[in-house]
């Protein structure tokens, strides 16, 4: 099945076309069960105007869309149900988030208002209204949101619960508001309508859900009034919040083991989720008990295909999810969701893309074969074009990235380009630096320049100074499978912010007795989704790493690096440094552009080569332009 994700393809609140597809394209791809981004079921948890309100009756038209179309393939819709109660992601403005008790939100620290009873009862009440409009709209189900710290997980923990009426206190109080909600939900929409439950399996903070009282929770609700399915998020919004969508440094399926532990609370079928990436991981989940369903949220996200190609026996088709949480960074800063691997997202015919083949067929030499290249190749080709790559070696940066400690899983998406390329016919040269002449001997039609970028020395250094190695060269030189520990200091300078450069720093924090990290912002990561970034600084401070904020390097020589605060010029000094590494803004290796063009040839730069930006952007680009060709 495919979980509930937000993927911000409403405007103004209401049902759009995108919508309707993204929900479409995954049931075409053959789940037995899509269930819909969380939509609101009342005014006082804000929707944005990217987010879908339950209650507006405005929307009555575009439910039934959702439920036609995905219906109608065979697949079941069901639509997710919450209140975020006091954890408003999105700024709430003039209105005050509702809330069980006056804690604040650990994410936002906002202190919401405290429901009245009479509140409590209107909300209730509006998740019954709300399951009845859409069981009217033609949906199968609802799956009712009471995990990841929203509002019935804060009603349901005594660290968030501090009330002393009838809706806090002991189990029975606490679990008053979910009974409430599934039992009036019952008796409007009936016994045949799905009633499903995700629960909050482990909130990961002291004195917060744990497991067994999870099984409590749900032995107490379900004896009550029984659910169709049930499954487990975990974390809540504090520093657990990243444990409800791990990322590529965890392990596969981080929590099957407390959701087997979990199975006892109730005779419900439980949906198995969270990291789980490969069809022999899903069976697995199946055949030993741990789940009944399989939930696979981000994989479908990056190929709604995935299960009828697992059927077909073409897994190695599937278009791999890498698990970087860009999608989250997007939908949570208010954007579209988008897919770093996945360029169609929520487009018509995403599930199994019909290739437009090229009017002309046309010789394309491509030059780079990082992301950018590897997938303009074989997208070109796809497209009927006679393709050369012409590269060094296969990968570019993102393969340097992937022998980085946690991010192995980057190479997936490099092997499925690589795949790719190679199936549809894609001739591929290596050991080649390809010069103008050595381009031109390929008598091509177009040549697209996919080279890359290269990172500059930091501009705040002496001139007398050391010059140091950017993490790029440190990366191209070091053996990342092993090596001795090294005295001294490795200091790497942060001028970068994205996730890569803190895995350069879990590397040399395994290599070197002491690492600092120096970078001119007040705190670290802008480029790193704040789920992640929690991970990064974890494992930074437990490695002993020393962070200095506010600061950027002066001088490197002698085995000394000295540092200058950015805002007072107060400058320190780090003795015994054995490395001094770089990760800077980058500049483009665009040299080949002018001079084949002045010959009259057809050039395109694509990818960090036109600008230096991200992974998602470079293969976004690529995909676009091997379209245009
Ligand atoms: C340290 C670091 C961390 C990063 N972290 C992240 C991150 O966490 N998330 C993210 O999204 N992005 C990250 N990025 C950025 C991301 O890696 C790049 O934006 C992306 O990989 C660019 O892909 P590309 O194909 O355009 O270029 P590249 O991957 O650089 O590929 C270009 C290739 O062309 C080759 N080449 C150049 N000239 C020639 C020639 N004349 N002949 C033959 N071959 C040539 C190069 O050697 C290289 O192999 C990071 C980058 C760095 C350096
Ligand atoms: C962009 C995004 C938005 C999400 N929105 C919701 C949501 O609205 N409600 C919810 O319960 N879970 C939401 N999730 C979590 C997923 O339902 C699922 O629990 C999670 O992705 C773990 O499964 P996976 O590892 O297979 O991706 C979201 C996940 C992502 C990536
Ligand atoms: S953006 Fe990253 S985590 Fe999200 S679906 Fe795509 S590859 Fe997976």
């Amino acid at each position: 099945m495919f979980p509930a994700v937000i993927p911000n393809l409403a405007r103004q609140g209401r049902v759009t076309d995108r919508t309707v597809a993204f929900y479409a394209e995954r049931a075409a791809g053959g789940v037995a069960l899509v269930v819909s981004e969380g939509l609101f079921v009342h005014g006082s948890s804000v929707p944005p105007p990217t987010g879908l309100p339950a209650f507006d009756p405005a929307n009555f038209d575009g439910f039934q869309r959702i439920a036609e179309a995905v219906e109608s393939q065979d697949c079941r819709m069901v639509g997710q149900l919450f209140h975020m109660g006091r954890q408003q992601l999105w700024t709430p403005g003039a209105a005050s988030p509702l809330g069980v008790s006056s804690r604040p939100d650990p994410f936002r620290w906002t202190v919401p208002h405290v429901m009245s009873i009479s509140e409590i009862a209107m909300v209730v009440e509006a998740f019954v209204a709300s399951a009845a409009t859409l069981r009217r709209a033609g949906f199968s189900g609802v799956e009712v949101h009471a995990a990841h710290g929203h509002l019935i997980t804060q009603f349901l923990s005594s660290w968030s619960n501090t009330r002393e009426d009838e809706y806090g206190g002991d189990l029975d109080g606490r679990t008053r508001f979910l009974r409430e909600v599934l039992a009036g939900i019952r008796t409007e929409c009936g016994p045949d309508f799905l009633l499903g439950l995700k629960m909050p399996g482990d909130e990961l903070v002291d004195g917060g859900i744990t497991p067994s009282e999870s099984a409590r929770i749900l032995q107490r609700v379900s004896s009550e009034t029984p659910v169709d399915y049930v499954g487990f998020g975990q974390g809540n919004s504090s520093l657990s919040f990243g444990d409800h969508l791990p990322d590529m440094h965890y392990p596969t399926g981080p929590y099957l083991r407390t959701q087997r532990e979990l199975r006892a609370g109730s005779d419900a079928p439980v949906v198995a989720f969270g990291r789980i990436t490969s069809a022999a991981e899903a069976e697995a989940v199946v055949r030993d008990g741990t789940g009944d369903l399989v939930g696979l949220g981000r994989l479908l996200l990056a190929d709604p295909g995935f299960p009828a190609k697992v059927q077909s026996g073409r897994e190695d088709a599937v278009q791999p999810c890498i698990y970087c949480n860009a999608c989250w960074a997007e939908v949570t800063q208010g954007r579209t969701i988008a897919c770093v691997t996945n360029p169609r997202l929520g487009t018509t015919g995403e599930a199994a893309p019909q290739v437009k083949p090229a009017l002309t067929k046309r010789r394309v030499t491509v030059v780079g074969a990082g992301v950018a290249g590897l997938r303009t190749a074989a997208a070109a080709a796809g497209r009927g074009h006679e393709v050369t790559l012409l590269a060094g070696q296969l990968g570019g940066k993102a393969r340097l990235e992937s022998q980085l400690p946690g991010r192995r899983d980057i190479a997936k998406a490099l092997d499925y380009q690589q795949r790719q390329a190679v199936e549809h016919g894609v001739r591929i040269e290596l050991d080649v630096f390809a010069t103008e002449e050595r381009v031109l001997a390929e008598r091509p039609d177009t040549v697209v320049l996919a080279t890359g970028s290269r990172m500059v020395r930091p501009l705040g250094l002496d001139a007398d100074s050391e010059p140091g190695t950017s993490v790029r060269d440190y990366l191209d030189e070091v053996d990342c499978t092993g090596g001795d520990l090294v005295d001294g200091t490795a200091v790497l300078y942060d001028f970068d912010h994205t996730g890569g450069t803190y895995a350069v720093a879990d590397l040399l924090a395994q290599r070197y007795r002491h690492v600092t990290i120096l970078t001119p912002r007040p705190h670290l990561g802008d480029g790193v989704p704040y789920l992640n970034l929690l991970g990064v600084y974890r494992r930074l401070y437990e490695a002993g790493v020393r962070i200095v904020p506010s600061s950027e390097p002066v001088l490197c020589k002698d085995n000394v690096v000295r540092y200058a605060n950015v805002f007072t010029g107060e400058t320190t000094e780090v003795e015994d440094v054995r490395l001094f590494t770089w990760s800077t803004p980058r500049e483009p290796n665009d040299e080949l552009a002018a001079p084949l063009a002045a010959g009259g040839m057809e050039v395109h730069l694509v990818g960090d080569a036109y600008s230096p930006r991200s992974m998602l952007a470079a293969i976004h680009e690529a995909q676009t332009l091997a379209e245009r060709l």
